[in-house]
Parts: structure tokens; C-alpha cells; sequence
């Protein structure tokens, strides 16, 4: 195996300040303190322990897969792992009356990347809020601090035939949402319910962002343009909203320390437009917590499914998250239709961007467009002439590609 210089923390891999995309080719900026510079193979053991959260539905049958895959690769190269199973969401409600139990946040937070099916699901969906299973992975975002997320939306050749879109708008398109993930609507403060001077019935929530949450998001998606085709767009609603006006300004400022990226803005409404009209006009998109999470999902099912992909969660140090983009899926929960391959990418960028372990992680994404070469597919991205499997048979021709093909940069 080749040398592959890694930036350390000490005794494992931690990220300095965020970390690339797939085929981004970003390199982080390091903080020469605090960082060494080591070798993968250099290391005579390479030793991580990951934290795993199957969660509710389908989680349990797409981590089950990721497991496997993950337990195959690192043994074929040479990377010892262990794994710790902990609870979030639903089922840690039922077990313990709350949906993020400490001992999960701190093994999470003691481990050296985070692992997540997904959470949720129709027995919890009449709970208060502090009793949903939502509500624990939102404290496990902001346990873990990670601020930024990554999630592509890449078109592969073998599945441009299930977008939504026609083949000629679809094909070739390669985009990054970076999503911030801990600040805005979701988190903004005061919120809750009330009445109003009419004595009417009212929810509210804050739409609010400090400048230092903009310029870490920020530097974060320029860094991410600039390794990619050098073009960001971000999205606001700048027009209406003070907190997007600040968001345009900061976003604006920091674009002086990049005069390589060529930067837009665009309103969140053009923005959900343009993506069905001609995707292909964006490369790296950043944007604030909510209109991030509508939109990557929007971008996603230009891809064909939202059971193909991942995501990356990361902050400025600690434990990276890493977990499908879908959720829990709980009308095809318990019946092996499940697509695992979202879970088994996001198992890719883990060994990437979590453990620095570039090799590993080719492997599986290799393995993963070889399963689909050979024509399996599940359900959501079946077409005729493939051959439909379930989620385990899925994750069993994933493995026969993981052993078998090596990919020609290793
Ligand atoms: N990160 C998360 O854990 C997360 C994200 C979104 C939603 N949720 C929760 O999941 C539950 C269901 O939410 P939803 O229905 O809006 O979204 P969903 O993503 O679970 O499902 C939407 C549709 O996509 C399908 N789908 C999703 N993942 C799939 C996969 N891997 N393979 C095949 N098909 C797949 C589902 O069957 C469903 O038809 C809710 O409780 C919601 O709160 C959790």
C-alpha cells in the first residue's frame, strides 16, 4: 500500500478544520500548532473505534450492511477496527425516556467517527418535542459541534435513468450542498407556543445567526469550491430576512480571502428552481441550516434516489458524523427493501474524512459502482433489465466487490 501523508492529532487522525468531498481533492488548511504530519502505513496499527447508531426502521438493516462492508475493507487493509452499538432516537426513547441517553453522546464523543442509520417513525410521531427521536439527533449534532455538512449529489452514469429529470438535464450533474448544521431556525431562541394580542393560538421559532457561524461555514464551502470547479453559489433570502442579510454580508467578506472561487448569491426560491430546471449550472452550494436541508434533499432526488446518498457531518475537531441523507424509511421498515448503499458511501466518507484512511474508503466507493456495473439494484433504483435484490443481498454483492476489485489507484 502506498504512503499517504495524513495531518494527526497525536496517536489517531482528527480533522484540523473540516474536510473535502468526494473528488473535491480539498485539502484542509492546518493549524501548524496543532498538527504533525504522519503516514497511514507508517503507523504499525491503525486502530479506531467507531460509534455505531442504528436508530429506528431501517437503520438497523442499512447499519447491519455498512457494518459488514466497513468490517471487510478495514481488514483487507490493514485497519483494525472495533465497533460500539449505542441508542439514539426512538428506540433509546424506549429504553430509557429520552432520545439522545448521555452514555451515547459521550461514547459518541470518545470514539473516532460516528456512524448513523436513521431515526424516527409513525410510534413516535404524536410525542412532544422533547420526546422525539428528532430531538436527539439535533442534541447530537450540537454534542458533537459539527457545523458543517457535506452532501453530494452526484448523478452516477449507472443510475442517470432513474432521475426524475430528463437524461440530458440529469446526466453529468456534481454538486455539493454544505449545509450548516448547528446554528439558524432549528436552534434560534426564543421558540415555543403561545398566544398572541388576539388570543390566538401561535408557534414561533428565530431565524438567527451569529458572524463567526457564517465565516466557519464559509470558509469551509470556498475551501470545498476551490478543490472542485472553483464556482460557489450561495443561498439566502436576503431580500426578506435580516439573519440572510447578514449571512450575504459575511459570506461576501470572506470571498476576499478566496479570489479564486467565483461567488453568486441566489435567492432560496430561484435556488429550488434552478436545480430542476438546469442543475448543471451549480457545482458547491452553501447555505444556512433549513433552506440546506430542503435543498439537498431537492438535489437528491435529481440523483435518481435518496437511498444512494451519504453525508459527512464535521466540526473543528472531534468526532465526525457520517449517515445516509434519508431517513428511517418506515413504510419499507422489517422488509429487506431497504437501499443500504447511502449508508455504505457515507461508511466511505468515514474512512476519509473521520479516520484519513483515502485507500479504504476508494475501495468501498469502488466496490459500490461495480455492485451497480453488475446490475444489482434495489427497488427504489430499479429498472427493467437489472436485477432486483433486497438490502441484504445488496450488502452481500457489495462485499464479493469488495474483496474482488481492487480499484487501479491502490
Ligand atoms: N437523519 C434522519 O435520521 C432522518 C432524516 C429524515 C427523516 N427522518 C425521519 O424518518 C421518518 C420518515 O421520514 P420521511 O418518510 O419523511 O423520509 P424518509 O427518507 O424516511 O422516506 C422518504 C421515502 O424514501 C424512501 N426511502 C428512504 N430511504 C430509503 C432507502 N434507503 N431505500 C429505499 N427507499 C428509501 C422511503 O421508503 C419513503 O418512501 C420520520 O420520522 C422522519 O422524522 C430521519
Amino acid at each position: 500500500m502506498a504512503a499517504t501523508l495524513q495531518l494527526c492529532y497525536g496517536k489517531t487522525f482528527k480533522r484540523p478544520f473540516a474536510v473535502a468531498p468526494p473528488n473535491s481533492g480539498y485539502s484542509p488548511k492546518p493549524n501548524p500548532s496543532r498538527i504533525i504530519m504522519c503516514s497511514a502505513s507508517s503507523q504499525s496499527k491503525r486502530r479506531y473505534t467507531i460509534t455505531l447508531l442504528p436508530g429506528d426502521g431501517i437503520g438497523p438493516e442499512i447499519i447491519s450492511v455498512a457494518k459488514n462492508v466497513l468490517n471487510l475493507t478495514a481488514s483487507l487493509q490493514g485497519i483494525d477496527l472495533s465497533f460500539q452499538e449505542m441508542a439514539v432516537g426512538g428506540v433509546a426513547l424506549d429504553l430509557t425516556g429520552v432520545s439522545l441517553p448521555e452514555e451515547t453522546l459521550s461514547m459518541a464523543k470518545q470514539s473516532d467517527a460516528v456512524l448513523l442509520g436513521a431515526i424516527g417513525g409513525y410510534k413516535w410521531d404524536a410525542n412532544e418535542k422533547h420526546l422525539k427521536p428528532e430531538t436527539g439527533l439535533l442534541q447530537l449534532r450540537a454534542g458533537l459541534n459539527v457545523f458543517a455538512n457535506l452532501r453530494p449529489a452526484t448523478v452516477l452514469p449507472q443510475l442517470v435513468d432513474a432521475s426524475t429529470l430528463k437524461k440530458e438535464v440529469a446526466e453529468g450533474v456534481d454538486i455539493m450542498v454544505v449545509r450548516e448544521l448547528t446554528g439558524g431556525i432549528y436552534f434560534g431562541k426564543p421558540r415555543g407556543f403561545g398566544t398572541d394580542e388576539n388570543g390566538e393560538e401561535i408557534g414561533f421559532n428565530t431565524e438567527v445567526y451569529a458572524g463567526y457561524e457564517i465565516d466557519r461555514i464559509a470558509r469551509v464551502a470556498f475551501e470545498t469550491a476551490r478543490k472542485r470547479q472553483g464556482k460557489l453559489c450561495s443561498v439566502d433570502k436576503a431580500n426578506v430576512l435580516e439573519a440572510s442579510m447578514l449571512w450575504r454580508k459575511r459570506i461576501t467578506a470572506i470571498s476576499s480571502e478566496y479570489p479564486d472561487v467565483e461567488l453568486s448569491h441566489m435567492y432560496v426560491d430561484n435556488a429550488a428552481m434552478q436545480l430542476v430546471r438546469y442543475p448543471k449550472q451549480f457545482d458547491t452550494m452553501v447555505t444556512n441550516n433549513i433552506f440546506g436541508d430542503i435543498l439537498s434533499d431537492e438535489a437528491s432526488m435529481i440523483t435518481g434516489s435518496i437511498g444512494m446518498l451519504p453525508s459527512a457531518s464535521l466540526g473543528e475537531s472531534g468526532p465526525g458524523l457520517f449517515e445516509p441523507i434519508h431517513g428511517s424509511a418506515p413504510d419499507i421498515a422489517g422488509q429487506d427493501k431497504a437501499n443500504p448503499l447511502a449508508t455504505v458511501l457515507s461508511a466511505a466518507m468515514l474512512l476519509r474524512y473521520g479516520l484519513g484512511e483515502e485507500e479504504a474508503a476508494k475501495r468501498i466507493e469502488a466496490a459500490v459502482l461495480d455492485t451497480l456495473d453488475r446490475g444489482f439494484r434495489t427497488g427504489d433504483i430499479y429498472s427493467s433489465g437489472t436485477k432486483l435484490v433486497g438490502c441484504k443481498e445488496m450488502g452481500e454483492e457489495v462485499l464479493k466487490s469488495v474483496e474482488s476489485r481492487v480499484p487501479a489507484a491502490l
